[in-house]
């Protein structure tokens, strides 16, 4: 397969919806949405991808009702317990980009660092949870590293902001997917997807298989990425 992207960033969306179809809560979908996830990785490692982001918590969920939040950070502690052996034996390390703030339980946090630690020296696939994530914040909070850095202002540059994104080793993203029919990227990764391709997807996030990741692929592989550049 030729051009073959290494990085691919998923809005995983629709679950509520997913849940609403078949008259159940809406926490339903995105429990559904663990089997979704976990053959996306499984795609993902058919590939040969090299870093895959998943956004499974924006800034902006806080303001979903307390049940449903509160499900959320028991839902992503439980896939960590339940999933993380699985995700280690197959070479992926897991990652986690967003803010720690207040808000996130501390038994998450604990459990996010376990599985960082003992995932940590894998390399067959990083995989990102965009947790508590919004890509204003981590802009900002890149902003205030530079200015508590003492950076004089003729020196910030692309190179300086992207030294203190949360990751600045992931390199951005080729290819963007949403599903769920929604043509927006709600605060996803702002500064990295400056020139990804972006593909949209009807399926509804719990019904997500590795198959449509493949087919998102293909679409990438249709694509003609410029750059602002014109053909050679
Ligand atoms: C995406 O599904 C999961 C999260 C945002 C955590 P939604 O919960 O947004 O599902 P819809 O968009 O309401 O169907
Ligand atoms: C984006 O989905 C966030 C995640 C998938 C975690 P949302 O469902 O929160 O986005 P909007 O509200 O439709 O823009
Ligand atoms: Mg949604």
């Amino acid at each position: 397969m030729h051009r073959v992207p290494s990085h691919v960033a998923c809005v995983m969306d629709g679950n509520g919806r997913w849940a609403t179809r078949r008259g159940l809560p809406r926490t339903d979908g995105h429990g559904a949405g663990e089997k979704a996830l976990l053959d996306t990785v499984y795609g993902a490692l058919d590939l040969g991808l090299d870093w895959l982001t998943v956004y499974a918590f924006s800034t902006e969920n806080w303001r979903r009702p307390a049940d449903e939040v509160r499900y959320l950070m028991h839902f992503n502690e439980g896939i960590l317990l339940r999933r993380r052996d699985e995700l280690n034996d197959l070479g992926v390390r897991v990652r986690f980009s967003g803010r720690r703030d207040w808000r996130v339980p501390r038994r998450l946090l604990r459990h996010i660092d376990d599985t960082v630690a003992l995932t940590g020296s894998n390399r067959k696939l990083t995989l990102t949870f965009a947790f508590n994530y919004g890509g204003r914040a981590e802009i900002i909070d890149a902003v205030r590293a530079v200015v508590a850095d003492g950076v004089p202002a003729s020196k910030v540059d692309e190179r300086e902001l992207r030294k203190r994104l949360y990751f600045p080793d992931m390199p951005d993203p080729d290819l963007v997917v949403r599903t769920s029919g929604e043509f927006r990227i709600s605060n996803f990764l702002l500064w990295q997807l400056a020139y990804s391709e972006l593909v949209f997807s009807d399926v509804l996030w719990p019904d997500f298989r590795r198959e449509h990741l493949f087919d998102a692929v293909r679409e990438y592989q249709r694509r003609d990425r410029r750059y602002g550049t014109v053909e050679a």
